[in-house]
C-alpha cells in the first residue's frame, strides 16, 4: 500500500500547508548547518508530473521517449516509467533499469553511434527490438546478434554536427546504401531519427530540412519493401513551456506536411532536459574567498562542489547559470560585485561560473543552483573523490494527488510530511 512500506528506498517530504520548495531547501540546509555543511540535491518529484501535464496539453501527437543518459535516478525513472513514457537507453545498465521499472520492451530504444556486442545481445535477448543505427559496420553487427531488430536510420543534422563537433548520423546519400545493405541482410528499417538541440540558432531551417530529409529516408524505404512507420524527432526541448510552443508551431505545418495523421507514422520525441531540468536543485557552502585584482577586480568564491563532481557538464561545454544566494532577497539599491564561482580542487578547470554579479558572500553561505536536473547529478561524482550526494525528495500535496491521479503509485517510498520530519 502507498507510503506504508516497512523498508522504503525513498522518502519523500510532502509540502502542505503553505510549505515551499524554498522551505525544504532551508531545512535541509538548516540541518547540514549544523552538521558539515555538505552540499545536496533536492528533488521535486512534482516538476516531473507539471512538465508531463504541460507536454501532453501542448504536443499531444508528440509520444515522449526520455533519454536516460539525461537523468538516471531510479526514482526519476520510476515517476517517469508509471507516467507511460518510452525511455531511450544508450547501454544495458540503462535498459535494465526501465525493465525493473515494467517498461514494455516495444517502448524502450536502444541508441548510440557504435553498440557494445554485448549490449546487442543483451536487447535481443530481452526483446528490445528498436535500435538505431547510423552507418555500415554498425549494421553487420546488429544482423548477425539481432537480426530481429527494427532500425531507425539515424539521420544527420547540421545543428546536431555542430553542437557535439562531430558528425553524428547518416547523411541522405549514405542513407539510400545504408537502407540497400540493411535489405541484403534481411534486417528489418521502420523509420528514422535525428536529433536538434536547443543551442540550435535557427529552428525553423534546421527542422525543415531534417522533415524533409526524413521524408524522403521514409520513400527510399518503402520503395525497398520496408514499412516504415516511426519518426523520431529526438530531444531540444530546454524546459520551457514558451520554447516548447515555438518549436510545437515550427514543427506542426511540417509534420502536417511531410507525414499527416493519415500516413500512419508514429511521431515521437526524445525530452530529456524538459521533463527532468526543473525537477533538481544543487545547494552548495561557500568555503573560501579571495579578491583578485587581476586581470579586473573581482571576488573568487570557492564552493564544496565543483567541475571535478556535481558541475561536471561543465568540461563538457555546458554553461552553468549562476546560483541565487541562499536567505538573500535582492533590493534595487544593493550593491553588487564580479564574482566568480570555483570548485574547491584550486584547479584551473575548476572554474564553475566565469563572471557573474553577487552580493558579497561569506564563508558559510549557501547557493541555490535551480534547474540542475538534466546535468546528471544522480551520477555526477564518477569523477570526484566525494561519496555521492545527498539527494532529498519532496512533492507538495497537490502534484502528489496529481501523481496518484495518473497511475504513479511509489509503492518503495514513505511519505513525510515536514512536521513529522523534524519531529
Ligand atoms: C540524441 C539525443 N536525444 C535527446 C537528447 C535530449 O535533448 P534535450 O535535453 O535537449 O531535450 C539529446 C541530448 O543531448 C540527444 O543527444
Amino acid at each position: 500500500m502507498k507510503g506504508l512500506t516497512d523498508n522504503p528506498s525513498y522518502i519523500i517530504e510532502l509540502m502542505e500547508g503553505g510549505v515551499t520548495l524554498e522551505d525544504v531547501i532551508d531545512g535541509h540546509i538548516y540541518e547540514q548547518a549544523l552538521a558539515e555543511k555538505n552540499a545536496f540535491v533536492v528533488a521535486d518529484i512534482g516538476a516531473l508530473m507539471r512538465q508531463h501535464v504541460c507536454w501532453q496539453s501542448t504536443v499531444p501527437y508528440l509520444q515522449p521517449y526520455f533519454p536516460v543518459k539525461c537523468n538516471s535516478n531510479p526514482l526519476v525513472i520510476e515517476v517517469l516509467a508509471s507516467l507511460g513514457l518510452g525511455f531511450v537507453c544508450a547501454n544495458k545498465g540503462e535498459v535494465n533499469l526501465v525493465l525493473e521499472n515494467g517498461v514494455p520492451p516495444e517502448n524502450i530504444i536502444l541508441s548510440g553511434v557504435c553498440k557494445q556486442l554485448a549490449h546487442i545481445k543483451h536487447a535481443a535477448k530481452n526483446n528490445v527490438q528498436l535500435l538505431v543505427c547510423e552507418n555500415e559496420a554498425e549494421l553487420a553487427k546488429i544482423s548477425r546478434l539481432h537480426p530481429g531488430a527494427k532500425l531507425l536510420v539515424q539521420l544527420t543534422t547540421d545543428a546536431h554536427a555542430a553542437e557535439t563537433s562531430m558528425a553524428f548520423g547518416s547523411s541522405l546519400k549514405s542513407c539510400r546504401h545504408l537502407l540497400e545493405a540493411a535489405k541484403e541482410l534481411g534486417v528489418q528499417v521502420v523509420g528514422v531519427t535525428f536529433h536538434i538541440p536547443t543551442s540550435c540558432q535557427d529552428a525553423q531551417e534546421a527542422y525543415t530540412h531534417a522533415l524533409s530529409d526524413a521524408r524522403c529516408v521514409f520513400d527510399m524505404g518503402e520503395e525497398l519493401g520496408f514499412s516504415m512507420d516511426i519518426l523520431d524527432i529526438g530531444g531540444g526541448f530546454s524546459g520551457s513551456e514558451f520554447q516548447l510552443k515555438q518549436v510545437e508551431s515550427t514543427i506542426r505545418p511540417l509534420l502536417d506536411a511531410y507525414f499527416p495523421p493519415l500516413s500512419g507514422v508514429q511521431v515521437l520525441a526524445e525530452p530529456g532536459s524538459f521533463y527532468v531540468a526543473s525537477a533538481l536543485s544543487l545547494a552548495v557552502n561557500v568555503i573560501g574567498k579571495k579578491l583578485a585584482t587581476s586581470p579586473w577586480d573581482e571576488f573568487l568564491y570557492y564552493m564544496n562542489e565543483g567541475v571535478y563532481g556535481s558541475f561536471s557538464p561543465k568540461l563538457l561545454g555546458n554553461t552553468i547559470a549562476a546560483p541565487t544566494v541562499h536567505k538573500h532577497s535582492p533590493c534595487a539599491e544593493e550593491a553588487v560585485y564580479p564574482s566568480s564561482l570555483w570548485g574547491p580542487s584550486l584547479d584551473q578547470l575548476d572554474q564553475v561560473v566565469e563572471r557573474c554579479l553577487l552580493p558579497e558572500l561569506f564563508v558559510g553561505d549557501w547557493l541555490i543552483f535551480s534547474n540542475m536536473g538534466a546535468f546528471g547529478l544522480d551520477d555526477s561524482t564518477w569523477l570526484s573523490s566525494s561519496s555521492q550526494l545527498p539527494v532529498f525528495y519532496t512533492v507538495s500535496i497537490s502534484d502528489w494527488d496529481d501523481l496518484q491521479e495518473a497511475g504513479v503509485s511509489l509503492d518503495n517510498a514513505k511519505m513525510f510530511t515536514m512536521h513529522q520530519y523534524s519531529a
